[in-house]
């Protein structure tokens, strides 16, 4: 890593308009199609959600229900979160991957544990394909850490992450209505309400590199519960559905929320982490933010009772948050292969 710059000198990291043109290619490295545009991706209206009549409101759980159970991903519209908080967020992370490498490697190097961890993925190959990015990710609660520079990091990413996890904490209630269980009880099941909550900045530089297509993230779902993503106006996060990917396109000021493998548990297997990945390819770089809702790291998650009658097809066993993590995060990202330490194992 040392002297690897985390943000190269031609990169605008520009925090524009979506441009309608994504920097991503029409195939992907593995041959695979992408299709972006009107792709069918489920769109939830927040605010009929919490404030909506009740048949309305019946609907809006009913479509969650559905988006949850067919896609593991959907983009949530009129979520209250102000633009220009996102926007600062975007801002002031574009600023730390400027800052000089010796004002960021305090926090290189860092193990999956630590609290603060800035790094870069740039030239690693994993079973044939490129990780291409610069992250910072920063644990946000139970306390938040957060490097010292740029100054006011810390201010805004308190205000974000405050602002997402209860936006993302309403959303677990409407999920766990939409098993058919009461409002509170996936959070009761993990805890949630003291949850355990991760921010993540990506950062993919342009790639013109000699092959037409760059991947920025290996295909992998999320360890944690649930996960709330917005980029800087460049495409190029792709999910797998009916076993194709997709270019993921967001509505104006939307976020993608994406089921993690924690949700994938406590639902027994009715609702999957979403596979997912990011490429790059253009000559724009890419920026995406991330907050994440997870159980305590202490709970041991499992199956909700009410979801397994009389424990028959119990699909996951009991594991602890903190060492489902651990084993995410120290093994390379594989697909969906660190839910098999949860997998109940039938003949
Ligand atoms: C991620 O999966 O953490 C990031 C995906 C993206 O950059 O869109
Ligand atoms: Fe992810």
């Amino acid at each position: 890593m040392a002297g690897t710059s985390l943000c190269h000198s031609t990169d605008p990291c520009t925090n524009g308009e979506h441009s309608g043109h994504p920097a991503v290619p029409s195939s992907s490295p593995s041959g695979i199609g992408t299709r972006g545009g009107d792709d069918g991706i489920p769109v939830v209206d927040f605010d009929v959600l919490v404030n909506g009549a009740a048949d309305q409101r019946a609907q809006a759980i009913r479509e969650l229900g559905r988006a949850c159970e067919d896609w593991g991903f959907f983009m949530v519209i009129n979520h209250g979160v102000p633009e220009e908080l996102k926007e600062a967020m975007m801002e002031t992370c574009k600023e730390l991957f400027s800052l000089p490498e010796e004002q960021k490697a305090e926090y290189l190097e860092a193990g999956p544990m630590d609290p603060i961890r800035i790094g870069t993925g740039f030239f690693s190959v994993v079973d044939g394909v490129r990780y291409w990015r610069d992250y910072l990710k920063m644990f946000a609660r139970p306390e938040l850490h957060c490097p010292a520079k740029p100054a006011k990091l810390r201010d805004v990413a308190a205000e974000y992450s405050a602002k997402t996890r209860d936006l993302l904490l309403s959303l677990a209630k409407a999920i766990s209505e939409s098993l058919g269980l009461d409002g509170g009880r996936i959070s009761e099941a993990m805890d949630l309400e003291s949850c355990f909550q991760i921010l993540v900045a990506n950062h993919y530089p342009p790639y013109t590199g000699p092959d037409s297509a760059g991947l920025g993230l290996p295909a992998h779902s999320d360890h944690g519960f649930l996960t709330l993503l917005f980029q800087n106006g460049v495409d190029g996060l792709q999910v797998k559905h009916d076993g194709q990917w997709l270019l993921a396109k967001p509505l104006p000021g939307a976020f993608f929320v994406i089921a993690g493998d924690q949700l994938e548990i406590v639902s027994n297997g009715r609702y999957k982490g979403m596979l997912h990945r990011a490429v790059v390819g253009g000559e724009r770089a890419r920026m995406s933010m991330v907050s994440m809702i997870s159980p305590c790291l202490d709970t041991v998650v499992e199956p909700v009772p009410e979801l397994v009658p009389d424990g028959q097809g119990l699909e996951f066993r009991g594991v602890r948050y903190r060492d489902y993590m651990e084993h995410q995060q120290s093994n390379k990202l594989k697909g969906k292969a660190a839910l098999d330490i949860a997998r109940v194992q039938r003949d």
